[in-house]
């Protein structure tokens, strides 16, 4: 018998209770939560391709993920119940495009979308999640990174580096390894003021390549 797993079980649930969030499975969303996530989504990642597709977008995207089989959605909320974090995890990154096209009004709000944020939009995303299929490891070789990936991580201004962010990471990962996954994958921004880089490092990710045309990193670690 393993004598590692109480103890780390122990330190999960520890570390989940320290900052208040809850057991491992995913949270169910409901509308006003679509429209929670929308708002705190723009605040925190306001160059992402949803977040120039504007707030309609984003609220049927958080509409969206509310009953996807594909994407699980894991919740912060502060004392008074407002939800001020969440990760966003995609069990088929690579498909989740085609998922959007399909049950999102992407194409409607890419045509709505005007100006240099609506061309910034397009540009970087006639895709908002570029297939998990299109990178290059660290030799600069291509790379199929085929596995689960944590599309989203944000945490409201007020409440970071308190511990929430990695906490609903243990918690992803969590149900991930109870669903029997054994990596994930994460993204970020390659640019050198990309606080997110650290936060990957410091949760224990390894930086295993790029897409220099869409200036991405690909990071993977094991849950
Ligand atoms: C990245 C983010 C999710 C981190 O959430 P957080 O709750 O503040 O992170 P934690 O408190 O759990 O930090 C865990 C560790 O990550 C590292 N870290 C987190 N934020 C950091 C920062 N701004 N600078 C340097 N290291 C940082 C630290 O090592 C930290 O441990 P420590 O506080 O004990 O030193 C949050 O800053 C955020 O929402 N940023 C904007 C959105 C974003 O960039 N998301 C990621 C890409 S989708």
């Amino acid at each position: 018998m393993n004598s590692d797993v109480p103890s780390r079980r122990i330190t999960l649930q520890a570390l989940c209770d320290s900052v208040g969030v809850g057991p491992p499975e995913p949270d169910r969303l409901g509308p006003a939560d679509w429209r929670r996530l929308a708002a705190l989504h723009r605040e925190c990642l306001p160059g992402s391709a949803i977040a120039a597709l504007g707030e309609r977008y984003a609220e049927r995207f958080y509409r969206y993920l509310s009953d996807s089989a594909q994407e699980h959605a894991f919740l912060h909320r502060d004392a008074r119940g407002a939800i001020d974090a969440a990760c966003v995890l995609s069990l088929d990154p690579g498909a989740l495009n085609c998922r959007l096209w399909r049950r999102t009004p992407l194409l409607w709000s890419l045509l709505r979308a005007s100006g240099a944020r609506g061309r910034r939009a397009l540009a970087s995303a006639l895709s908002p999640f570029p297939g998990a299929h299109r990178y290059e490891s660290g030799d600069g070789a291509p790379a199929v990174f085929d596995a689960p990936e944590l599309i989203l991580v944000f945490v409201a201004p007020g409440r970071r580096r308190r511990g929430v962010g990695r906490a609903l990471l243990a918690r992803a990962r969590a149900w991930l390894r109870e669903a029997g996954y054994r990596r994930c994958l994460a993204r970020t921004r390659d640019h050198p003021r990309n606080r997110a880089v650290e936060f990957y490092r410091a949760t224990g990710f390894e930086l295993r390549g790029r897409s220099s045309r869409r200036g991405f990193q690909v990071w993977e670690s094991g849950v």
